[in-house]
């Protein structure tokens, strides 16, 4: 893979409309892996975009019969100093928005740590990576894009070749959290995040994008120079990835 200026593929349509197309990609993966008796491994996120596909997700097991049994998780990325109960750890978001409600094995869900120690923090960002591996890889990202570029918590100024490892929040991104955490000081300063090679690595990147918040940041995505100093960039030139977004997010 390499560094590239090639256009990121885009597929203009509604919020409702990419939970559809992203759960019918995701359900499809399953079920041929399923067929070859093997697990199907999702890079999963959190934040407001992803919800609709969540939600799609459970209704087509209700509804549809859909299987997780042979899904293996791993989410982006997680707060530092946050206990897993935490109302904000990333953690508690996915096993309420989506893990409890499909009644996916615990056994299958990773997610960096949010209280892991100090001193364990590198061990554990190289077990993380471990584990991928030794799940076969990632056979699908799906991913949110922040304000700043960011995809996880790969934040501006991340490195093309970066891997799991501790960052220091944006300020951007801790601006945006501070309504859920009732106050900016109540944010973390520090978190875990998959690396932007981890998440290049994936064998087909989905990348969700909707409203007017989203507008100046896709631009910058779409034209600049890939670089560090918006992430999300690095994601041109990956073999199968797909921007999808709505109207208002593209500027059209
Ligand atoms: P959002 O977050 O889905 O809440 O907009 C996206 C992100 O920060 O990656």
């Amino acid at each position: 893979m390499t560094t590239s200026t090639a256009p990121l593929p885009i597929q203009a349509c509604s919020p409702a409309e990419a939970a559809r197309e992203v759960a019918r990609e995701i359900a499809a993966l399953i079920r041929e892996r399923r067929a070859a008796g093997r697990m199907a491994v999702l890079c999963l996120p959190t934040g407001r975009t992803p919800l609709g596909v969540y939600d799609e997700l459970v209704r087509m097991q209700r509804d549809e019969g859909l299987d997780f049994a042979n899904v293996t998780t791993f989410n982006l990325d997680e707060f530092l100093g946050l206990p897993p109960e935490h109302p904000q750890s990333f953690r508690r978001y996915m096993r309420e928005r989506f893990f409890s409600r499909i009644g996916l094995e615990p056994a299958h869900t990773w997610i960096p740590s949010g209280d892991v120690a100090p001193a364990q923090i590198a061990a554990h960002c190289a077990e993380y990576e471990r584990e991928i591996a030794d799940a076969g890889g990632l056979d699908y990202a799906l991913l949110g894009i922040g304000r700043n570029g960011h995809i996880g918590f790969n934040e501006p100024g991340s490195a093309r070749d970066s891997r799991t490892r501790e960052v220091r929040l944006h300020d951007v991104t801790r601006a945006d959290a501070a309504r859920a955490f009732g106050g900016l000081e109540f944010v973390p300063e520090r978190a875990i995040t998959m690396g932007v090679a981890t998440i290049l690595g994936a064998r087909r990147v989905r990348v969700l994008a909707f409203g007017a918040d989203k507008r100046e940041i896709l631009r910058r995505t779409l034209e600049d120079a890939p670089g560090p100093q918006v992430p999300a960039t690095f994601l041109r030139g990956h073999s199968d990835v797909r921007l999808l977004a709505d109207g208002v997010a593209l500027g059209r």
